[in-house]
């Protein structure tokens, strides 16, 4: 794309307006807005977006850039398709792209047909839902309680009882390899080998579409009217296409990015119609995984929103199996996550509607943790009354501990559970250890790559990933808080102010500015467990105000030889008072 579309787009887009799509932004100034920063969690805006200069910043993370830049960052992509979705967004039409192949070039066409294809597919289906076919398939979501209103939100249709009329009425609009590559259509191999004609896929079922997080239909699930073997699957969805993955999808987050970022987390269910359910209720945060366990493309593409979630699945097997491998996957990935078991064995559309949204509000609100949750489904799972039992219970929990990227909380999590299975703590901790020793192997190597921190630095670190209250813990956020100066230029010094800031901590990992934070801070998490005392703290103050006034003295050396090279006996009579002050100071210190 040519630099000078990019420049000319630049021009002409508001970045308070691109940006507001995705934050909510308040006036801070003339010129100036303040919101929620999408890139990190915080809870007191530190996301600047300037309107005169046209940039945005971070004063939390650090992040910054031009509309361009947060395009990329929030949708993943390049900068030519950035330029493209910041043009679009403003209307600006787009020159004619160029390729840099013709595969490319083939592929792209291909693409925006497809696109095209599903958008008439969606339009079809809507308008043959009010076919009098349909008759039936109304009354079924009439009966489900889905109401016109969100039949229109979520562009539910119906997908007539025939083979050939929506190829039909395809044909005359899309050629053969477009309707092939759709996933819309089937066809059978001949005797001869050769394929067969096209047929409609969707066939006397409820359609779905699938969209991605800008709102595009890519894909359709379907489901059956009736529930004998004849009409096949439950839910029939499209195959994987060159728009559609499966597991990278999480159906509805183009309507519920808004208020995910607005309430701070995301609620998880399994099922497409627990998920509009549930939407229309007003609970918009809501994203439905499609009847699977998590991939680390979905939580990936979550990461962008949120890091808590709290995840809401079936009460029956699958859903408790989908759960645990979810809820390994995210907190690996530094989420917080809670989960919901409604009562009555009702998943969460049939709570919604028969219980009420106030009733499902409250079972949202007793959340547990995610360890209660998982030490609960070991007890169940194997009732820890034999000392096999009890083995069992522990090797289904342990790979769930190690996942947890902090100490604190894994400890916490293990002190739990051996409570709770009535085992030996100790023994239990020393389980932990060993089944930890992998990662904690992994994450020494890492960290060595990093510039190595001072003792006192160290202390301070895992002074302040205590729990909030811990008197050590107040007491060095006191001090940094008191005397900033001290770290100043120090390896830590941005994490160290991230700590600073922070009021409570639920993963520390989420304070780390950068990669190297994050090895410190493993580091330090991982390789001591003893309590510390407030006159720790002290002493670490205290070496680190003697290790400030050694640097400030090696520069004033420094400035005072150049001073008397120069003949500048002003500076170099400043230069000596100061000297002597500082002397002083470290004797004493
Ligand atoms: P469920 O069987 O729990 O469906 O599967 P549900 O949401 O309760 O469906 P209703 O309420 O009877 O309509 C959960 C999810 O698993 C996927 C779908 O995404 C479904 O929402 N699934 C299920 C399939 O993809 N195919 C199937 O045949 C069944
Ligand atoms: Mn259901």
């Amino acid at each position: 794309m040519a630099d000078g579309f990019a420049q000319s787009v630049k021009q002409q887009a508001d970045i308070v307006r691109v940006i507001g799509e995705y934050v909510r932004l308040t006036k801070a100034g003339a010129q100036s807005f303040k919101g929620l920063c999408p890139f990190h969690k915080e809870k007191t805006p530190s996301f600047n977006v300037q309107a005169a200069q046209q940039f945005f910043h971070c004063f939390g993370c650090g992040q910054s850039g031009d509309v361009f830049t947060f395009v990329q960052k929030m949708e993943n992509v390049g900068f030519p398709e950035a330029v493209r979705t910041v043009a679009q967004k403003c209307g600006i039409p787009l020159p004619k792209r160029e390729f840099s192949s013709p595969e490319e070039a083939q592929a792209s066409r291909l693409r925006s047909r497809l696109l095209e294809i599903h958008e008439q597919a969606c339009g079809y289906f809507e308008e043959q839902l009010q076919s009098p076919e349909a008759a039936r398939a109304r009354e079924y979501l009439t009966s489900r309680g889905v109401t016109a209103e969100a039949i229109a939100a979520f562009r539910i249709g119906y997908a007539p009882d025939s083979y050939s009329t929506m190829r039909d009425r395809f044909q005359s609009s899309f050629d053969e390899e477009t309707m092939r590559a759709s996933g819309l259509f089937s066809s059978k191999e001949q005797n001869d080998g050769a394929v067969g004609p096209l047929y409609a896929r969707f066939r006397k079922r409820i359609t779905f579409p699938i969209r991605n997080e800008a709102g595009r239909v890519i894909a359709f699930t379907a489901r059956a009217l009736d529930n004998d073997e004849k009409a096949g699957p439950k839910y029939l969805n499209s195959p994987e296409t060159p728009l559609y993955t499966k597991g990278h999808v999480l159906f509805n987050l183009d309507k519920a990015k808004q208020s995910i970022r607005q309430f701070e987390f995301a609620l998880l269910v399994e099922g497409q119609m627990d998920c509009i359910s549930v939407y229309m209720a007003g609970i918009t945060n809501v994203l439905a995984t499609s009847g699977t366990a998590f991939t680390e493309a979905q939580v990936r593409l979550l990461a962008r929103h949120t890091r808590q979630v709290v995840v809401n699945f079936d009460p029956d097997t699958a859903g408790a199996n989908a759960a645990e491998k979810s809820i390994a996957l995210l907190i690996e990935e530094g989420f917080s996550v809670k989960v919901v078991t409604l009562d009555g064995g009702l998943d969460p559309d049939r709570y919604v509607r028969e219980r009420g949204t106030p009733a499902y509000i409250a079972a949202l609100r007793s959340a547990r943790r995610h360890s209660d949750y998982l030490i609960d489904r070991a007890r169940t799972l194997f009732p820890p009354v034999t000392p096999d039992a009890k083995v069992k219970a522990l090797n289904f929990l342990l790979p769930h501990m190690q996942h947890i990227p902090s100490r604190i909380a894994r400890d916490e999590f293990a002190a739990d559970a051996a409570q709770k299975l009535a085992i030996d703590s100790a023994l239990l901790r020393q389980e932990l250890k060993q089944a930890a020793f992998a990662r904690r192997a992994d994450v020494s190597s890492k960290a060595a790559a990093a510039p190595a921190l001072s003792e006192a630095e160290k202390l301070l670190l895992r002074a302040l990933t205590l729990p909030a209250g811990d008197a050590a813990r107040e007491l060095a956020r006191k001090r940094l808080a008191q005397e900033p100066a001290l770290y100043e230029g120090l390896a830590a010094s941005s994490l160290l102010s991230a700590f600073v800031a922070a009021e409570t901590i639920s993963n520390p990992f989420d304070l780390a500015p950068d990669e190297a934070s994050r090895h410190w801070l493993a580091a330090v998490l991982l390789h001591s467990s003893q309590e510390i005392q407030p006159e720790q703290v002290e002493d670490a103050f205290h070496s680190l105000r003697h290790s400030r006034l050694e640097r400030r003295q090696r520069e004033l050396r420094r400035q005072l030889a150049e001073a008397e090279q120069r003949g500048d006996a002003t500076s170099v009579q400043e230069l000596m008072t100061e000297k002597m002050t500082l002397d002083r100071a470290l004797r004493e210190n």
